[in-house]
């Protein structure tokens, strides 16, 4: 192995600020790849379980490492893996913090990552690491909302041209990074694709295939885009965004088809909980929480809607994991099916970067993707 010094960027609890230091240099085991990161992105989802780890990761092992995009080079391969070698340009879904590894070997957030070879793609030389890394947990995110048969259970994508389904779906919250694979997964399948975005960025979900957009933050916005979808066959609606699935549930009740919505987002906010003590915040936002959810049961039910919700890494307990990354992905960025969006915002260089690119992330973005290279 030609490194053994390993750094990463880690949390020793709940609530605690990231610290850098030196690690282990992991192991690939079997199926497992061995990468030098070059790129991470970060997500809502790493800053809310670094706030609160405890709710949505109950099973976190501390110190732990978080973070679930990376791309960089393939240092060692572990025994039984086949699809790739040291010296490849790779990108891939890091699973440390989730319940399958529950392993800081395999956070994003370190200089060298274990990742699974099922979770990772050949990168095209096309393809920047910053360009690449903004893609693994949002393409598996908008995969499973898609695709797995408890969710909307669409027909999978291909590389070739697909042939059309004839039905709709509804992408609430085209222009974020979930909103931006979903459009681009949903369309290689065959279907056509609706969504909302703000008008700034009406062209940008256009470039990515879908047909219509319309500006959610329109008073009228549902009435007008139930009229839209009413006279459509539709397959379902995936709700990206906090508060998204109320309007996907009113505008799904009206139209005709599958009656179906998963939501990836809370129906209030829950990335704003502050490091150190969360208990005044819990005090005054988990009972709006349980609030919004109990509500949401019960729009969809009064409506005739079925809701699911995501977990975004759900995809690797089955074979769809596999199908996404290692059988669609790298040809499709090859032939441009599938295009690395949204735009990478790089802010910063290395680990050291990530507290403040984490900040920045939680003070919002418009159609980019927070990336720190490495
Ligand atoms: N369930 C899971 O496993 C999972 C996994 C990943 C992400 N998520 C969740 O999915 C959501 C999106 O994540 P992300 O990383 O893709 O976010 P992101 O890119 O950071 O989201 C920013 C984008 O969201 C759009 N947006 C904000 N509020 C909206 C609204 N009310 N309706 C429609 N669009 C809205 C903005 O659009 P404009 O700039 O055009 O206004 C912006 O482009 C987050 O809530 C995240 O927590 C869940």
């Amino acid at each position: 192995m030609p490194n053994t010094s390993n750094h990463a960027a880690w949390i020793k609890a709940q609530g605690q600020a990231l610290t850098v230091s030196d690690v282990p240099m992991p192991q690939p085991g079997a199926g497992e790849i061995l990468v030098r990161n070059r790129a991470v992105a970060l997500n809502p989802f790493d800053g809310i379980v670094q706030t609160l780890g405890s709710l949505v990761t109950p099973w976190l092992r501390y110190p732990a490492i978080l973070g679930s995009d990376v791309s960089g080079e393939v240092v060692a391969v572990g025994p039984s893996v086949s699809r790739f070698k040291p010296g490849d340009r790779v990108l891939g879904l890091a699973l440390g913090i989730d319940k399958l590894a529950n392993r800081a070997a395999e956070g994003a957030f370190q200089n060298h990552v274990i990742l699974r070879q099922e979770a990772a793609t050949v990168l095209p030389d096309s393809v920047s690491f910053e360009q690449a890394a903004v893609l693994p947990l949002a393409i598996a995110t908008a995969a499973c909302g898609l695709f797995l048969e408890d969710q909307l259970g669409l027909r999978t994508p291909c590389v070739e041209a697909p042939m059309p389904t004839g039905k709709t779906v509804l992408i609430w919250g085209g222009s974020s990074s979930v909103g931006s694979a979903a459009i681009q997964l949903a369309t290689a399948a065959g279907y056509e694709v609706v969504t909302t975005a703000s008008p700034r960025n009406f062209d940008y979900v256009l470039g990515l295939g879908a047909s219509r957009v319309f500006d959610y933050n329109d008073t009228d916005v549902v009435a007008t885009m139930t009229k839209e979808l009413g006279k459509r066959d539709m397959a379902g609606a995936l709700a990206i965004a906090v508060g998204s699935g109320a309007p996907c549930i009113d505008i799904m009740s009206r139209c005709r088809g599958r009656r179906i919505v998963s939501m990836a987002s809370p129906p209030v906010p829950i990335d704003d909980a502050p490091l150190g003590s969360q208990l005044l915040w819990k005090l005054r936002r988990l009972p709006r929480l349980l609030a919004g959810f109990v509500g949401l049961a019960i729009r969809a039910r009064l409506r005739g809607v079925s809701t699911r919700s995501i977990w975004g890494t759900a995809l690797m307990k089955g074979a769809l994991g596999a199908t996404i990354f290692n059988d669609f992905l790298g040809p499709a960025l090859a032939s441009g099916r599938v295009v690395p969006a949204p735009k990478p915002l790089v802010a910063g260089h290395s680990l050291h970067a990530l507290a403040e690119a984490l900040a920045l992330l939680r003070r919002g973005v418009s159609a980019s993707k927070v990336v720190v290279s490495l």
